[in-house]
């Protein structure tokens, strides 16, 4: 087991898992396995076919990055290390994905004049952060630092940046929703939401599945349920509706 003190930056893993792998793929499935682990067992399925291809050494180094991950975060709360390595090693520019620089989005979080933490004007406006092009969703995480307690949406056309988000958000227990979704069009793929344990106080992510799933069940309920193998019955997922979200937008509108 190693030393909190003795672990390298969670990219340094990725690079070696890299020498034998595609190197978007490294990251995209480290990704999804942190989903998967902040899922509550609801992805156990997807995580045993994402670590299939990797020998047990590989996924040591995922472990590894995995925790030298946390301990960045957890140096740095509401500091994004995700956007850092995809902008060093695999944006190509596709789809734009250049990440505003933090102490930039610090700035902007200032400017959108976020209201502080226990400032409730009652306005339904003043409660909700919306990225519409999220990226790795360090706009939110920059709005966070100055009120953590807002509700956070954001939405993007890459699902690798969906994913960063997710991340992103439930590792820094904000309350919120993830779109993977074209903004333009408001064509909707994938929707999650990360909600706080009532029990346990943990964050954990939900993935609202189109047709079958709405509001979710808190996890004592999804862990009891999984653990009785009984189906969980859940109504239809509302249409998404951009007009009835007040948002603070950040991201300039095409
Ligand atoms: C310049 S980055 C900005 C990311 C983030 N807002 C920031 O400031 O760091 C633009 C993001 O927009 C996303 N994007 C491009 N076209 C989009 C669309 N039609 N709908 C949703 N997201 C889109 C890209 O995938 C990329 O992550």
């Amino acid at each position: 087991m190693k030393k909190k003190s003795d672990l390298k930056p969670f990219g340094d893993y990725l690079e070696i898992i890299s020498h034998s792998h595609d190197r978007y793929k490294v990251f995209d499935d480290f990704l999804t396995i942190i989903v998967c682990t902040l899922s509550l067992g609801r992805k156990e399925e997807l995580y045993k076919s994402t670590i299939k291809p990797y020998t047990k050494e590989e996924i040591d180094l995922f472990c590894s990055a995995y925790a030298s991950l946390i301990n960045q975060m957890d140096r740095n709360q509401f500091n994004d290390p995700f956007g850092d390595y995809f902008g060093e090693h695999l944006s190509n520019a596709q789809n734009g994905q250049f990440f505003t620089p933090q102490y930039v989005s610090d700035l902007m979080a200032v400017l959108a004049n976020v209201p502080k933490a226990g400032k409730d004007t009652g306005n339904e406006k003043d409660k909700r952060v919306y990225d519409p092009a999220c990226g790795s969703g360090r706009l939110l995480l920059s709005s966070a630092k100055l009120n953590r307690e807002r509700y956070f949406v954001g939405a993007d056309i890459s699902y690798t940046c969906c994913l960063m988000t997710l991340i992103n958000m439930c590792l820094n227990s904000l309350r919120g929703e993830v779109y993977h979704m074209n903004s333009l069009s408001n064509t909707v793929w994938h929707r999650w939401l990360i909600m706080i344990d009532e029990f346990s106080k943990l964050p954990f992510i939900y993935e609202v599945e189109e047709e079958k799933e709405t509001t979710p069940k808190p996890a004592a309920v999804l862990i009891e349920e999984r653990e009785e193998k009984k189906e969980v019955k859940i109504k239809p997922l509302e249409a998404f509706d951009n007009n009835g979200i007040g948002f603070v937008t950040f991201t300039a509108k095409a």
